[in-house]
């Protein structure tokens, strides 16, 4: 990829392809819609830029519509709403669970179960590149959290992964 292959391919994409893109990276319509309205951009780095401002001006009923798209960190089917693309990326981004050992999906289980109804939402991390256990003890620390600083640190972990997800998607 050249350095502004990422701005190149999605300018170039029909408005609804386009739109299915960053869905799939970002599963908020407000973010997407604003983000396609906001094309052409010059550079990935205008792009980037550009995703994360949106995200960030968002309330927080837009950024629980793009964690809804989310499986728990653990679960192996993607969610039913989720598109074929998107389910792909989240099981690939959880690879590191594929050495986990039943006690730890099984604490998975019970700690995502407990996470969810303490703030209402799925667990979100960045998982590319962690293991299991460093996931589990992520989720371990951050259930000690008060409900609006986890909030943020969800939007921030979403974030991060639209992040990847763009620049992985957008290879033609
Ligand atoms: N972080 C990166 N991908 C995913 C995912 O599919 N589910 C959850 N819960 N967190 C993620």
């Amino acid at each position: 990829m050249t350095a502004d292959a990422l701005a190149q391919h999605i300018n170039a994409l029909a408005p609804q392809d386009a739109h299915q893109l960053l869905f799939d990276c970002c599963a908020c319509s407000q973010w997407a819609d604003s983000l396609l309205q906001s094309r052409p951009f010059d550079s990935d780095e205008r792009l980037l830029e550009c995703a994360d401002r949106i995200w960030k001006s968002l309330d927080e009923s837009a950024w629980r519509e793009a964690f809804t798209h989310h499986p728990r960190i653990g679960d192996q089917a993607p969610k039913p709403d989720q598109s074929q693309a998107s389910g792909e990326l989240s099981k690939s981004e959880q690879s590191g669970m594929a050495a986990a050992s039943e006690e730890t999906r099984a604490e998975f289980v019970r700690l995502n179960e407990e996470y969810e109804s303490r703030f209402g939402f799925v667990f979100l991390i960045c998982a590319s590149g962690k293991s299991a256990q460093e996931m589990l003890d992520t989720l371990r620390s951050r259930l000690n959290r008060d409900p609006e600083s986890e909030l943020a640190e969800a939007a921030e972990q979403q974030r991060l992964i639209t992040r990847l997800r763009l620049t992985k998607l957008a290879q033609p």
